[in-house]
């Protein structure tokens, strides 16, 4: 395509210019629109153009026709030949077609990333949902990926929690109460505490007493701190588990991992001389960040009183990243209100030397969760919602979805029940595009038609339902010549060879949605093939008994595997 258009045009374009896309048009199966934005610069009409790039191109094994449409498209149709043998290389092979990418990068992966002594809320949901699938995405592609759980557990309110737990009656790591104190009681805790804060200025002086004493490594007070993250560790990872989230505390590198490299990093700022000291603190300006009266906005090293804070916790973690471990991509996923902070971490990171050329820093923001008055979710009380309660909710859902439509007993129910519910708040999430807020809507994302993970897990079930019935035959279909004369089976055939231009665009974007919009397609041409071309039929003869067989179930192994890179499960039978 790029040689094609070179050759007629005589104008350098590159292969992302050339862009041939997916056709939404009955009767074309891609689609480019590079001759509309060439024919300025070439100063000749679009159709023009279009015909002189179709007369070019030179790809008679893979082109059946290609065509000028409209103002100045190009619409392509493949070759069903070319379409088969695609096809049929993807089904033995266990990455179905999607290569490795021959440039790995090393990743630092920053997700979930909740606050110790404060229960995990709907916040934290997508932050998990969203790291979890690119840490999946970006390793199915070939690259290293090392996850890390920036834990909130280190600063100023430590000191109040912990002088309120000693007022309470814990001591050195024991509770009064003995073992029955639960991360419940350390979420009200967290308000008692800040009440008492604001109310009580004695109680106020001795939590910053408390606070130096903390960073100071007192061993007393490390050992209550010690207990708050332990406990809230054991929170987390059960929300994990329900979550199918594979983080674990090995992945925890929380603010306090980086308190030991603080010092150096500031004295290194220093001696470039990019500090400056304002009000008392110790601060960097990065180039570029002021606040609407035109005010430069500082990254705080040190405070005024001589106390660390969010602000050059993350200078030390780039510094960390790249300099202790050799990571070259650092990403972020964290809420969209934190876009400036990141963008004002990297550009004093760059500054200060932390990053070259090669790394490239990205925050992967995302919108809010609102509920079903458009407002951020709430409870009915108008509290936070929580993450537990919210998943145990989805389950619950989910029963009542797939509760009457099965004969199975009732701990495969159970299953998938689970697989659905979770699936559903995980598949509600990703297949938006992130950036945008979305509506929590309990009937929308467990609707079993509509692009729903619902949706996809009953193809899937139902082809797992024909190949059982198929029975051997399913085995024998592998290699079978694949026979594409129905359009319901192009069509299908057609979906299934894009897999590999899914993962490549979720990944380059990371746009998980971009891949559940693929699955999407995919399952709705399973849906129009399913309708249209019977497999187990006695009116289905040899060999498009066995070819539809090897569509069906390569159609199954895309979406489980597509299903697997959003971290939703597939159950088999539903
Ligand atoms: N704990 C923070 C919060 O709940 C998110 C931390 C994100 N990661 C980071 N490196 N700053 O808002």
């Amino acid at each position: 395509m790029t040689t094609a258009v070179a050759v007629t045009t005589g104008v350098r374009i590159t292969p992302a210019e050339a862009l041939v896309r997916p056709s939404t048009r009955p009767g074309a199966d891609y689609q480019c629109n590079l001759a509309m934005s060439l024919a300025k610069p070439l100063g000749r009409p679009p159709r023009e153009v279009a015909a002189a790039i179709v007369a070019a191109l030179d790809a008679d094994d893979l082109v059946e026709t290609a065509e000028v449409a409209g103002p100045g498209f190009v619409n392509f149709v493949l070759r069903s030949d070319w379409l088969a043998a695609r096809v049929a290389a993807m089904t033995g092979d266990e990455r179905l077609g999607v290569a490795a990418t021959a440039a790995p990068r090393r990743f630092a992966l920053d997700y979930s990333s909740p606050n110790v002594a404060k229960e995990m809320h709907v916040g934290h949901l997508r932050s998990s949902i969203i790291g979890d699938t690119l840490l999946r995405l970006l390793r199915f592609a070939g690259h290293e990926v090392v996850p890390h759980n920036h834990l909130g557990d280190w600063g100023t309110p430590f000191g109040m929690l912990i002088e309120h737990l000693v007022d309470e009656g814990w001591t050195n790591g024991h509770s009064a109460r003995g073992a029955e104190h639960s991360i419940g009681d350390l979420n009200a805790f967290y308000q008692q505490a800040r009440k008492k804060f604001d109310a009580d200025p004695a109680f106020a002086d001795r939590s910053r007493l408390r606070v130096v004493a903390l960073q100071g490594g007192d061993e007393p007070t490390l050992a209550l701190w010690r207990q708050l993250v332990a406990e809230s560790t054991r929170h987390f990872q059960q929300v994990y588990a329900l979550l199918g989230v594979s983080l674990t505390p090995e992945d925890t590198y929380g603010e306090s991992f980086y308190n030991p490299y603080l010092a150096a990093t500031i004295d290194e700022l220093e001696q470039r001389g990019s500090t400056e000291t304002s009000d008392g603190a110790v601060c960097v300006f990065p180039p570029g960040f002021t606040n609407r009266d035109g005010d430069r906005l500082p990254l705080i090293l040190r405070k005024r009183d001589g106390g660390y804070g969010y602000h050059v916790t993350d200078l030390a973690t780039v510094r960390y990243w790249t300099g202790e471990r050799g990571m070259t991509d650092l990403l972020y996923v964290v809420g969209t209100p934190q876009a400036q902070h990141f963008q004002m971490v990297f550009g004093a990171s760059r500054a200060a030397g932390y990053l070259d050329e090669d790394h490239t820093t990205v925050h992967i923001g995302f919108g809010t969760i609102l509920g079903e008055d458009g407002r951020t979710i709430r409870t009915r009380e108008g509290g936070s919602v929580k993450l537990v309660d919210l998943l145990t909710e989805a389950v619950q859902h989910a029963a009542k979805v797939v509760a009457d439509r099965s004969e199975l007993d009732s701990a495969t129910q159970a299953e998938i029940a689970r697989a659905v519910g979770i699936g559903a708040v995980k598949y509600a999430d990703l297949s938006g595009n992130r950036e945008k807020d979305y509506v929590f809507t309990w009937d929308r994302m467990l609707a079993t038609d509509g692009n729903t993970s619902v949706y996809l897990q009953y193809a899937n079930a139902r082809i797992h339902s024909i190949l059982r019935k198929a029975g051997q035959a399913a085995d024998a279909g592998g290699g079978a010549p694949i026979v594409l004369d129905h359009p319901a089976e192009r069509a299908l055939a057609l979906r299934l060879a894009q897999f590999p231009a899914a993962i490549e665009a979720a990944v380059e974007g990371y746009a998980p949605h971009k891949l559940c919009q693929y699955l999407f397609e995919t399952a709705s041409a399973f849906t129009g093939f399913y309708e249209n071309c019977p497999i187990l039929a006695t009116s289905t003869t040899e060999p498009v008994r066995r070819s539809r067989l090897v569509l069906a179930r390569l159609c199954s192994q895309v979406l489980t595997r597509g299903l697997d890179l959003l971290g939703i499960e597939a159950p088999e039978r539903m």
